[in-house]
């Protein structure tokens, strides 16, 4: 054990309390460091219970795309309050969720002007079947994996997301406003008008568009060593290996005529030799890097235009970038089998844990029903994984499908209301 690790306490929460939240009226839950089980029957509402705390952390649900189903049917508003102890301090963290009304956020009692100041104070990693979404799914659930997890590293980046979609939201509906190539003759016009505006957006859009990838870019470099461990530790030696790659959805028209790098400092100098371009890329500071991407990204708005203003959509950014996964070698999506998905689901979601806690707290750790999804030798060797974790908090239908290892106090959920197992 490292000096770090004995004196780095972890994050853990004490209390979750919750009202009028999916169907508990009223829980109010004591927890403790180590492991907790939540058991029960199908449909009692173990999930709710840590999809709630999974929602003080991330202020979004890991199943529901928006808040209304989180309000209990008939309520107005949810209130979830989330009891949290770190090595340095005790915190209070209160959600109102309003039916049609902007949600409301108070830490320590005092009401924060933006929800999202309050991301960071309560980390988690949260394991679940819809997980294996994240293998098989679209594009989209991998960037929204990067973008969670880059939040979760460094909360800051909850603004430069914000932004970027915003951004994207709104150039889009520029582009449309232009009308399709060809359409009745009032677009001409339109089209001009569109074009002058575009380039106030290409410039918002590739200035937050840079810094969103750059940093997912890094994230994925960090990740790639965990996951490929992580893998191996699931699946069993020898099964590997697993990587990810970070995709951009451009290049810059420079860098395509150039020596094929991925970010170019090209910028007309000399030629280069591949050493000398090593050399600099490993110099390059992160606002150099974040530079020469806008710089790529403006120019490839560029290029894309027409076809942009043909189509109606923002066809280069980070919102069309991809998390390549693959597995010896092969895309994980399309050739993987279901085991290896898994595998591999898990593996993402255990760097992500590896990475938030190196050098810091441990974060969280929830398993809502992913015994149930696994053989017996992929639950001991996730049970042995986790088990060194501050707090786990396992849901399971079956408590028989938790490993041994994972022990701890026991509840059982029955109805929306809590008792403490046998
Ligand atoms: N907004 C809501 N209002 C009232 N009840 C709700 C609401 N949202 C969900 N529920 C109820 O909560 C229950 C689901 O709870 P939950 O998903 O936590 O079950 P679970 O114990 O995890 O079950 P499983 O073992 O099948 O995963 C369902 O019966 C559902 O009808
Ligand atoms: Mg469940």
């Amino acid at each position: 054990m490292s000096v770090l690790a004995d004196t780095l306490r972890g994050v853990h929460l004490t209390r979750l309390a919750l009202t009028d939240f999916r169907c508990y009226a009223a829980v109010d839950v004591p927890l403790e460091p180590g492991v907790t089980i939540f058991g029960g029957a199908n449909g009692e509402g173990k999930t709710n219970l840590v999809e709630a705390v999974g929602y003080a952390a991330t202020l979004t649900s890991h199943r529901a795309a928006q808040d209304a189903p989180l309000i209990r049917a008939g309520a107005e508003q949810a209130i979830i309050r989330a009891a949290i102890s770190t090595s340095a301090n005790d915190a209070l963290v209160e959600i109102e969720l309003n039916a049609g009304r902007a949600n409301r956020v108070r830490l320590n009692r005092a009401p924060l002007t933006r929800p999202r100041e309050v991301l960071g104070v309560l980390r988690t990693v949260l394991f679940a079947p819809e997980d294996l979404a994240l293998v098989k799914g679209d594009p989209g659930e991998r960037r929204r994996f990067l973008d969670d997890l880059l939040v979760a590293m460094a909360p800051r980046y909850a603004a430069v997301r914000a932004d970027y979609e915003r951004v994207v939201k709104q150039r889009t509906a520029l582009l449309k406003s232009a009308g399709p190539k060809g359409g009745p003759k009032g677009n001409r016009q339109s089209r001009e008008a569109v074009t002058a505006t575009l380039d106030v957006w290409d410039a918002h859009l590739a200035r937050t568009g840079a810094e969103l990838l750059v940093a997912r870019e890094h994230l994925v470099q960090a990740l790639r060593p965990h996951v490929e461990r992580a893998y191996l530790a699931v699946a069993g030696d020898g099964r590997g290996p697993a990587e990810i790659a970070y995709r951009r959805s451009f290049e810059a028209p420079d860098e395509l005529a150039g020596s094929g790098r991925q970010d170019g400092a090209a910028d007309g100098g000399p030629a280069e030799t591949p050493d000398v371009i090593h050399r600099a890329r490993a110099t390059e500071s992160h606002g150099d890097r974040v530079r020469a991407a806008e710089r790529s990204l403006r120019a490839a708005l560029l290029e894309v235009r027409s076809s942009e203003l043909d189509r109606g959509v923002c066809l280069a950014g980070p919102h069309r970038d991809e998390l390549e996964l693959s597995v010896r070698a092969l895309p994980a999506r399309g050739y993987a089998s279901h085991g290896e998905s898994w595998s591999l689901a898990l593996a993402l979601r255990l760097a992500s844990f590896d990475l938030l806690r190196s050098g810091r707290e441990d974060p969280v750790l929830i398993l809502d029903d992913v015994f149930a999804e696994l053989d017996a030798g992929r639950r001991e060797r996730l049970a042995t994984l986790v088990a060194t974790a501050e707090q786990v908090l396992v849901t399971a239908a079956v408590p028989a499908d938790v490993p041994p290892i994972l022990t701890g106090r026991h509840f059982t959920v029955a109805a929306g209301a809590l008792t403490d197992a046998p």
